[in-house]
């Protein structure tokens, strides 16, 4: 029976109905099907460590029975307390040794008093303003704090690495761009508050979102943790399992998890600096104490993964007017020929700090003005009055291999 698509009477293929399709796909060889329906590394990991499993949501914690979260810091615990885990340092080369071996490294004063004491007050205020006037991320285990790019100029300053902002800035930078290649963006950068008696999170992969692709070769996340406070097994030191960005454990065979060790409460001084890899099996723990406990969380991914946070969108025009060619790069406003391009403008774009074939914040600018126009559907008969694309005057501004040898291009093209 012939089928109306568009008012037009179609006659299309039997093998290409919704019928057909499903029938033929029932046996069928499809090779991927498998790998992606694994649920990998998750399923190895639960299958073969029980007492990895979360609490379900409002249930009372049980203490004493060996679950993830009833724990402590690395030398109080019977496992761990005879091995030498990672230590606060200032010593770039044990910092490396200690990420790749670890999975994490912690940086000694990364941020001065002064400056941890700064980002806690102004994340304090914040978070009691968010909560007050219930727009705050409050979930069983913590209170997020999103978007601080536009919350305070120290946090620019963290996004940019600065000193001023970040003592250890260039240190941070450094292992980053060896940990991920050049070409890296922000993910999110928010502040973590576990309030008291919260939930302990589950345990799992910054890097998550590419599962069941497990890549063991390097990470494609890299955590900094910015600690504002001392924390400890008391006010909820991160969980974390040492190591376990490697496929391990006892019985880990073909890339997949074996029995792993217990985790431990992340132990550090206000100012310490946490790095950690994206495969990395840690948790949001329980805080046992009266207070909040404040730490910035900042993911950087490479370049070519979705941000969390979509910066194009979040950043305020008052920080964008504002935002150095760094600050633009990191948050994602380069284009480069497979991302972000708008209506074409950036494909030229080389993903480089400041180039402006793929500058996409002059579409922002205009957005923010409520000036920009998209091209759409053209007929010949709409030349001659198109002249006020907000793409055009882009092109025309910032596209450098807009020349008049190419516009000659174009016309020899039109004329043929
Ligand atoms: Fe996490």
């Amino acid at each position: 029976m012939p089928e109306q698509v568009m008012g037009v009477m179609m006659s299309i293929p039997v093998e290409f109905s919704a019928e057909a399709v499903k029938e033929s796909s029932l046996e069928a060889f499809r090779p991927y099907g498998e790998f992606l329906r694994s649920a990998e590394p998750y399923s190895s990991i639960f299958i073969n460590n029980q007492w990895l499993t979360p609490p379900k949501a409002g249930a009372e914690l049980e203490w004493g029975q060996g679950w993830y979260y009833d724990t402590t810091v690395a030398r109080k615990h019977e496992y761990w307390k005879n091995i030498k885990t990672p230590q606060a340092t200032k010593d770039i080369v044990q910092l490396r040794k200690d990420l790749f071996e670890w999975g994490y490294c912690l940086i000694e004063d990364g941020l001065s008093e002064e400056q941890y004491t700064r980002m806690r007050a102004r994340i304090a205020e914040q978070a009691q303003a968010e909560r007050e006037l219930g727009i705050a991320y409050v979930v069983a285990s913590q209170q997020h704090v999103w978007a601080l790019v536009n919350k305070g100029d120290d946090f620019v300053g963290c996004l940019e690495h600065n000193p001023k902002s970040v003592q250890a800035g260039p240190l941070i930078e450094q292992i980053l761009n060896e940990s991920l290649g050049s070409k890296w963006n922000h993910f999110s950068f928010l502040s973590n508050i576990s309030y008291p008696k919260c939930h302990p999170q589950s345990m799992h992969q910054d890097q998550t979102f590419i599962a069941p692709y497990n890549p063991s070769e390097a990470p494609v996340l890299v955590n900094t943790m910015y600690i504002l406070q001392d924390v400890d097994e008391v006010n909820g030191g991160t969980l974390h399992i040492p190591g376990s960005h490697r496929p391990n454990g006892d019985g880990g065979v073909n890339g997949l998890y074996g029995k792993l060790p217990k985790p431990i409460n992340l132990e550090a001084k206000a100012g310490t600096v946490l790095m950690f890899d994206g495969r990395l099996l840690h948790g949001g723990a329980v805080n046992h104490s009266d207070d909040f406990r404040y730490v910035i969380t900042n993911s950087c991914v490479k370049s070519w993964i979705r941000q969390q946070e979509n910066f194009l969108l979040t950043v305020s025009p008052e920080v964008l007017q504002n935002a150095s060619d760094k600050l633009l790069l990191r948050l994602g406003f380069q284009s480069s020929i497979t991302s972000n391009l708008v209506e074409g403008y950036g494909y030229m774009g080389t993903g480089q700090i400041g180039d402006e074939n793929g500058a996409v914040v002059h579409v922002r600018h205009a957005f923010d003005d409520g000036t920009y126009r998209h091209v759409g559907q053209l007929t010949m008969t709409d030349v001659a009055n198109a002249d006020d694309f907000t793409l055009q005057k882009i092109q025309r501004r910032h596209e450098s291999f807009r020349t008049p040898e190419y516009f000659e291009h174009l016309h020899a093209l039109n004329a043929l």
